[in-house]
């Protein structure tokens, strides 16, 4: 949450500066900044988007070399234009931005009231550049160290760049928990929260790592340690290409990222899967390969569309490798007393690789002794990075907030680690393994054909728009997709859904229905097809309107329900991957006729990385 660039360079940084904030966009929304070093340091800010910002000050001569901007997410402080970064020290001469949340401001913030220090915001961040600014006045020191030692005080989360009015020519960023990414130019350095502002310059790239600070010169660039130790930066060569960051023709990103779902699932089986012969292969994790034969349990943390994710892999994964599966949501994980052991496996599952509730829960399990595997989209995260070993989802950057390709990525990944495990364990015969994967192989295509039914979709959505309750229900693995259906389609069109397992209906949420109420079935042919008609059956009598994705041809389903969505059938483990689909354009046209910023839904943010 919170987007961060910055330039440091011989190029205008104002147009480096905008157009990465709209890169960073999902990561905030709710106010953004920039500051610019012309002539003297500049700052300008403003409650709202991006393109506010813009407007703001489009008739600005806007020059200088140096700079940085924000875009927000609100933590402390609601969104306006006072609370909106950067934030500036008392005697305006030094300017923050920060992503984060420093925990004890308020300590810090009486001390520094207490020495007459006057705030103009509500946030930590405004405290932190007081506090530097303090320990300049009171200790004399330079600014380079004054930034040490106060990063040595706070407690909490950050990624900030910092800069100042006396000193023009350089940029100062640090991180903790908080992604931050150098790009290395020519006489040039970038600095953003992730790369996707980078790429267009240069694809060299540094990941800074935390406790670690960056002094940024045009032509110079030192890291050290909080501590003060010189730290020798490690370049990657970015794989991002730009077109992947645009919308390509289609009117949102949430759109283009649905339809690129046959190729992103297609890239995430590439050399993996080897059908004729029944084998598959993690590179990632074949180091552990032998520790998987002895595995005693799995214990899946993730959070939001990435915890639905795990719970699919739940299934797959006691199903045909025959341990023991416990998923968790990071954030209820971490603040219990788990218990873990060395013969653990846990699996976090991060689309960004970022969210600060799973970092916490890896450690939490590392400090246990755990073997910890991480699914993540972002190559070079922090996520992917800490842990143990782990299988990337190469769904390609997704910008829409409603998770889509990466949750069918992930989906991906936990099928092939679950066969993946069967076969070190020997669970599995090789024979059955040639027809899984034969079909498995297959499922960008049915994906493809899913998608065909956009129109049908389209249709049913438009009798949905006045809706204000809504119910998605499913049983086995579709349990979990019926949860995916019901949070997609609240986050991005804010009707009330909920998924349910298609039997618990009568526990509960059968009180809700009538005739007003529309419930969404996963139906298709599989082990549990006999049961699930029944519990359309109770949900008709009692005049609930039915909508039910089918296996193409049913025929006694379509007799029941008011609409049907056909999906190919497909054998029971892969039905997630395609079910999913009509679920995702069912949200996405219910929301775009109900007038809603599809790509970036109120009070979300794509990257959660405060707890
Ligand atoms: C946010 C996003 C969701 C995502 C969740 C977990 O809530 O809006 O789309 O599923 O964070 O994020 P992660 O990056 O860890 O998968």
């Amino acid at each position: 949450m919170c987007g961060i660039v910055g330039y440091i360079g011989h190029r205008d940084a104002y147009p480096i500066i905008i157009k990465g904030l709209q890169r960073l966009e999902y990561r905030g929304y709710d106010s953004a900044g920039i500051a610019l070093f012309d002539k003297d340091l500049k700052v300008y800010k403003k409650a709202g988007k991006v393109s506010d910002l813009e407007n703001f000050v489009k008739d600005l001569k806007l020059e200088g070399s140096v700079g940085m901007g924000h875009t927000r997410w609100a933590t402390h402080g609601a969104p306006s234009d006072r609370n909106s970064h950067p934030h500036s020290s008392g005697d305006r001469k030094l300017t923050i931005i920060h992503n984060g949340i420093i925990e004890n401001y308020a300590t810090i913030k009486e001390t520094l009231l207490a020495k007459g220090h006057v705030f103009k915001s509500d946030t930590d961040t405004e405290v932190l550049i007081h506090f530097v600014e303090d320990i300049q006045k009171e200790t004399g020191v330079d600014l380079r160290e004054a930034v040490r030692i106060a990063l040595n005080k706070v407690i909490g989360a950050y990624a900030i760049v910092i800069m100042s009015a006396d000193e023009p020519d350089l940029v100062i960023a640090a991180r903790k928990g908080s992604p931050m990414v150098i790009g290395v130019g020519q006489k040039e350095y970038f600095i953003a929260s992730d790369a996707t502002p980078i790429v267009e310059y240069t694809k060299n790239v540094i990941y800074l790592n935390d406790n670690e600070i960056a002094y940024i010169e045009r032509d110079n660039l030192l890291i050290k340690n909080i501590d003060n130790t010189v730290q020798i930066p490690y370049i990657h060569e970015l794989d991002l290409k730009l077109e992947m960051l645009e919308k390509g023709g289609y009117e949102h990103f949430m759109l283009k990222e649905i339809y690129e779902q046959p190729r992103s699932i297609r890239d995430c089986l590439r050399g993996r899967i080897y059908p004729q012969e029944g084998k598959v292969q993690l590179g990632g994790i074949k180091e552990y390969a032998e520790k998987l034969k002895n595995v005693d349990r799995i214990i899946i943390i993730a959070c939001g569309t990435s915890w639905h994710a795990g719970l699919v892999g739940e299934y797959l994964i006691e199903e045909y490798a025959r341990v023991p599966v416990e998923v968790e949501y990071a954030s209820e994980f971490r603040y219990r007393n788990p218990i873990i052991s060395e013969r653990d496996l846990v699996i976090a599952i991060s689309q960004s690789g970022e969210t600060a509730d799973t970092m916490a829960a890896i450690e939490l399990a590392k400090e246990k002794g755990a073997t910890i595997f991480g699914i993540c989209n972002v190559v070079g995260a922090s996520i992917p990075r800490t842990t143990h070993a782990g299988v990337y989802t190469h769904a390609g950057p997704e910008i829409g907030v409603a998770s889509t390709k990466a949750f069918t990525a992930q989906v991906t990944v936990l099928t092939l680690l679950a066969f993946y495990i069967a076969q070190q364990r020997g669970m599995i015969a090789q024979s059955k393994l040639v027809e899984y994967l034969t079909e498995l192989n297959e499922i960008p295509e049915l994906v493809e054909r899913a998608l065909k039914s956009n129109d049908r979709i389209k249709e049913i959505a438009a009798t949905f728009i006045k809706t204000n309750n809504c119910l998605f229900l499913g049983r086995g693995s579709s349990f979990p997709v019926a949860l995916e259906g019901a949070l997609k389609l609240k986050e991005i069109s804010y009707i009330h859904a909920e998924g349910y397992p298609a039997a618990e209906m009568k526990h509960g949420p059968i009180a809700l229905i009538d005739e007003a109420m529309p419930v969404i079935f996963i139906a298709t042919k599989n082990s549990s097809y006999e049961k699930v008609i029944s519990n359309i059956q109770e949900v008709k009598a009692r005049k609930g309107r039915v909508i039910a994705i089918v296996s193409e041809g049913d025929v006694d389903v379509k007799e029941m329900a008011d609409y049907v969505i056909e999906i190919p059938q497909t054998h029971e483990a892969f039905v997630p991957l395609v079910a999913t689909i009509p679920l995702q354009l069912l949200s996405y046209h219910t929301a775009v006729m109900r007038g809603c910023n599809v790509d970036q839904p109120r009070n979300l943010a794509k990257s959660v990385t405060v707890e």
